[in-house]
């Protein structure tokens, strides 16, 4: 096919062509959207390098995820920052830490959302690290353990599933083994499969309180150069359990986005992060970006690129406009 034999522009000359030949559809059904939660009552802070988004407390939270509801968003993610944090993370797992209320606070009061939990110790650790630290090292294998404890408990409080985002090897298998033997085989994992020490994460990680108070997190998360490595961390995680993987970050990553979903077939989420947020946010708001059209046209791309599912602090916006 060749011009004038064969004219693009025909299919693109109004919008009911246009419609009829869009190859990705971006639906509400493709969304999920983030809550950092706090204790406390009425909290309703904003987080100054995400405007729009806030640290909750669980009423508040509540009264967000009814939102949620309404706009038929099928699910969120929620972020515990909680009151005390210690050198092993332990409240990371207490009966009434900031998750297990957030997520029996949810199931009571909000039927039919997706409540999925993010499992990790940065948040819950005076040091800041994904994993318990041993001789200024963060070690592995007994990280594990607390990983599994970590995810039952969310699971006990009313949690539909996981997402592991740690990085630490074996933890999608250990976390499966420990749902299976506690009962809870039909409980789901969303794996952070291909996540990226990257820059992108810098709001979130000030919204959590999560920083690293020594070094960063290049020993676990992965290098930005690399894709066949994803491909491997995802293997692994989809052999050990794993439902749904994870991309994250997603814009600097569509690349890993279009491999994994080619490669292996299985539910793809993509994180868009923080910074992604950020960046978008702080170009409109200097009137350089039209807000709207720039944060729809970087969700049909991750969508294109072969994501199922994107997690994106726009996501009430988006369902919005759609
Ligand atoms: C915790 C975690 C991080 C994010 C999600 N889970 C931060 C990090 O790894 O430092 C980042 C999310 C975002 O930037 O929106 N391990």
């Amino acid at each position: 096919m060749y011009f004038p034999a064969y004219r693009p522009r025909r299919l693109r000359q109004n919008e009911n062509f246009r419609r009829m030949i869009s190859e990705t559809k971006l639906s509400v059904d493709d969304l999920i959207m983030p809550y950092f939660v706090v204790s406390g009552k009425g909290v309703k802070q904003e987080i100054s390098s995400m405007p729009g988004n806030f640290r909750l407390s669980v009423d508040e939270l509540v009264k967000e995820v009814e939102e949620v509801k309404g706009l038929n968003i099928p699910a969120v993610l929620l972020f515990g920052i909680p009151e005390v944090k210690d050198e092993a993370g332990t409240y990371a797992y207490a009966e009434d830490g900031i998750i297990q209320q957030a997520a029996r606070a949810i199931k009571e009061k909000v039927k039919d959302v997706i409540i999925i939990t993010d499992v990790c110790l940065c948040e819950y650790t005076t040091h800041g690290h994904c994993g318990v630290i041993k001789s200024g090292k963060i070690v592995n294998d007994e990280t594990l353990e607390i990983l599994s404890m970590i995810a039952l408990s969310h699971v006990r409080a009313g949690s539909d599933m996981v997402a592991p985002s740690d990085m630490m090897d074996g933890r999608v298998g250990a976390i499966r083994k420990a749902l299976d033997e506690n009962g809870d085989k039909d409980v789901p994992i969303m794996s952070y499969a291909a996540k990226y020490a990257s820059a992108f994460y810098g709001p979130f990680r000030e919204a959590a309180e999560s920083t690293p108070a020594f070094g960063d997190r290049r020993s676990y998360q992965m290098d930005v150069a690399n894709a066949a490595e994803a491909l491997r961390e995802v293997r692994l995680d989809i052999e050990e359990g794993a439902d749904i993987v994870m991309v994250k970050p997603a814009l600097s990553y569509l690349d890993v986005i279009y491999r994994v979903k080619t490669q292996f077939g299985y539910p793809v989420a993509a994180y868009n992060v923080s910074g992604e947020f950020a960046m978008i946010k702080s170009a409109a708001s200097s009137g350089l970006i039209d807000e709207k059209r720039a944060v729809l046209e970087v969700l049909t791309s991750i969508k294109r690129a072969g994501a199922d599912m994107v997690i994106t602090y726009f996501a009430k916006d988006a369902a919005k406009w759609l």
